[in-house]
Parts: C-alpha cells; structure tokens; sequence
C-alpha cells in the first residue's frame, strides 16, 4: 500500500547550541514543502530569538503553553503533526521525554506525539560525557524502545572542542531521515544486523560455556552503522563492554537463540554482520538444577552447535543481501579465512588474529586481513576497533549502492 508522503511537521527545538543548525534543516524543508509548525523550550529561546525562527516558517513559535490563552495548545499541535523531529535533543529534554515528564509545552507536545504513535525522530546533541552516561544510556534505550527513530549523534568536534560522539547530525542528514520516514517504505534506510559478543551456553541452573569476546567490536560497529544513519539492530550475547547506544538491542545468551533472534530481523534486513563469537559445541542436555559436586569429577557431552551462517543461507540469498563475516584465526589468516568465506556463503570476511598482542578478543584495537568474494584483498594494519568498524561499514554500504543501482 502507498501512503501520501507525511508533510506536516512540528519541530520541537531544546537549549543546545546545536539549535544553531535548525535554520538549514528548515529551509529544506520548506524547500520541499514540508509545511512546519516550531515549539522552543525556554531554554531554546534563549540560544536563538524566536523571531529569526518566525521568519524563516512564516509563521509563530509556540513556547508558553499559556501565553496565548490556549490550554489545549499542545493537543491541537499534537493532532496537526504527522511527524514529529525534537532536534536537537538535549540529555535533559531527552531525559524527560524516556520518564513522561510534561512541564512545558515542548515536552507535553512530545508525551502526546508518543501516545499517537506519529514518527518521531530524536537528534541528540550534548557533550561526550552527558552522551555516555548511564542515566542517558538507559533514556536512549528506552525512547527507542518506545518507538523514537535515531538520527545521530555523531562523533565530531564537540561545543567544548573535542572530537567526540555527541555531536548533533548535520542538516542535511537529518533532512534525509525525515524524507525516508515521510515517504513510508519507498525510501527506508537500509537496515542492518550486527551480532556481538560471546554466547552462553548452560551446563546446568547456574553454570555455562562461554569464550572471552568482549563485544568491543560488534559494539564498534554497530555504533558506526549509526553514525551512517541505518536502522540498526545489534543482536548480542554477553558483553564486557558497555552495549552500543542509540541502537535497537536484542539479547539473545545462546547460539539457538541467537540463531532465532538472527533469522527473524534479517527477514526484513539489507545485511548481516556476525561480529560475535558463537559457540561452536553446546551441551547436548542442560541439567535440571544444580549439577552436584561430587570427588570423581564429571563427563560432559558436547553436540555442535548451530551455524548461524549456514542456518540462515537461504534466507540470505536474495538479490541485495550482503553479510560480512568474522573469522578468528592463530596462523595463517589469509588461508583460513578463504575457505570460509565460501564455506559460509558470505559477501565479505575480516579474518583477525587471536594469538598476538593488540588484536582479537578483548583488545581496544585489532588487525585484519579483509576479503571479499569478488577476490579483493585488503591487509589492515592494527588499529582501533572503531576505525575497523568504519572501514567495514564503508565497504557494506558501498557494495548494498552497488546492487542498487
Ligand atoms: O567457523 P567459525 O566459528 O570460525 O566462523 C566464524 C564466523 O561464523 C563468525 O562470523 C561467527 O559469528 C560465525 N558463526 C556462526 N555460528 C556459529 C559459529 C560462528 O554464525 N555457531
């Protein structure tokens, strides 16, 4: 079904000095015919005069819910919108809005917009600090459990100077967001599932199997496929990192449910990173209760576990797809990765070593040979996790532009 394109947005800016940026995003809009109603906190008021915003919309700012003698102000506001952008999102606003609070119009608007399931689109903008902290890591988590779509922030120069996440998307992303989401599924970002982590898988109530991934760089990635504004989802075992932010999260301990929670998002999805280290032989029976402990030790029985890979080949193999792979190797990187790369039907590999300093599990950088099935091969010197991550995300979105066209 073909929806008419969403044209009417309210515009919600809170007090960053990011709000310096909402005159670009609303002349596109206005460029396009996006008709645009604007509520300021006062705190936003304060950065910007409303009367540049007022004539720039043509139109008033709304600020005080009672200065024009209007107690429903933010319901009729609410009820014009089709979409609603608060941008930027201050850690406060942002805050307020994952809690319920409604003590100015700004977020009052916003708590109704959630209750009418319109799109919304959040673009936070706060220092690197006030981004990771966990009070913020809860409320980002919970504002896209309830249906907030992302749009940044990004890593780049900071308010105070540095070069850090938190920075605000820029316009013109933003602006690409609103039209994808106004134009329903006809131009929907491409989406993206990253596995992380390491599995768990039980010998008994209290007692499991697991390896020592510590998810850095699934984490890595899935924050850079956020940074390239793809609706990401990152399916992940245990983490010894914290979890990704701004990311939809689905914890999924074993390889069977990992498995499962893979083949359901990936109906849907344009690829597939299996960044996280399965486990590769499970317990065949998982004991009721606690295994006693007894002198003579005991024996346990291992069945493999299943490939999340092969499982899922055929869901994988239509036009489009493109799923990259890990490989974890102590000799002969190249060699291995090889075989593998066709033995699991996959578009790309990063093979990296798991016997040398600065690389594999656990470490803050890592070295890898890249391969594609194409034949290209790439040998990337150590480096940090992230930057690994931005490279194979470059690659991921120019192959998905390639089958596009
Ligand atoms: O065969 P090996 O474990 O070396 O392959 C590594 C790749 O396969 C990784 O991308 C990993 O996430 C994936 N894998 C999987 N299911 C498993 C084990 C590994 O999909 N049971």
């Amino acid at each position: 079904m073909v929806l008419a394109p969403l044209k009417r947005i309210l515009l919600v800016g809170s007090g960053g000095i990011a709000l310096v940026k909402l005159p670009a995003l609303i002349r596109m809009l206005r460029r396009q015919g996006y008709e645009l109603r604007l509520v300021l906190t006062e705190n936003a008021a304060r950065f910007i005069t409303p009367l540049t915003f007022e004539t720039l919309l043509d139109h008033p700012v709304y600020i005080d819910p009672f200065a024009r003698r209007d107690n429903l102000l933010h319901i009729g506001l609410r009820k014009w919108a089709e979409m609603a952008v608060l941008v930027p999102g201050t850690a406060n606003m942002i805050a307020k809005l994952a809690h319920g609070i409604a003590d100015d119009l700004a977020s009052a608007v916003l708590l109704g917009a959630g209750g009418t399931a319109i799109p919304r689109i959040v673009c936070p903008a706060m220092n690197d600090a006030m981004w990771e902290a966990p009070a913020t890591r809860r409320n980002i988590e919970q504002l896209i459990r309830d249906g907030w779509r992302m749009a940044g922030p990004v890593t780049g120069e900071l308010a105070c100077g540095d070069d850090a996440p938190g920075r605000m998307a820029e316009p013109e992303e933003i602006f690409r967001v609103i039209e994808s989401l106004s134009a329903g599924d006809k131009r929907a970002p491409y989406k993206i599932v990253i596995t992380a982590g390491a599995t768990e898988e039980d010998i008994d109530a209290v007692r499991c199997i697991t390896n020592h991934s510590s998810g850095r760089m699934g984490a890595a990635l899935a924050e850079a496929a956020r940074e390239r504004f793809m609706d990401v989802v990152c399916i992940h075992g245990a983490l010894r990192v914290p979890p990704p932010q701004g990311v939809r999260l689905i914890e999924a301990r074993s390889a069977r449910a990992m498995l499962q929670a893979v083949q359901s998002e990936i109906a849907d999805a344009n690829a597939l990173v299996m960044a996280a280290a399965v486990a590769d032989f499970v317990p065949d029976v998982k004991a009721a209760g606690k295994i006693k402990k007894s002198g003579s030790g005991m024996d346990l029985h291992l069945v493999p576990a299943p490939d999340i890979l092969l499982e899922t080949r055929a869901l994988r193999a239509r036009a489009g797809f493109h799923t990259t792979g890990f490989a974890l190797e102590s000799d002969a990187l190249a060699e291995y990765a090889q075989e593998k790369l066709a033995a699991k039907y996959l578009d790309a590999i990063v093979a990296n070593p798991c016997s040398e300093p600065g690389a594999g599990f656990g470490s803050e950088t890592n070295r890898a040979v890249y391969l594609t099935k194409d034949g290209a091969r790439e040998d990337w010197p150590t480096m940090p996790k992230r930057e690994m991550a931005d490279r194979i995300l470059d690659r991921v979105l120019l192959a998905l532009s390639e089958t596009k066209k």
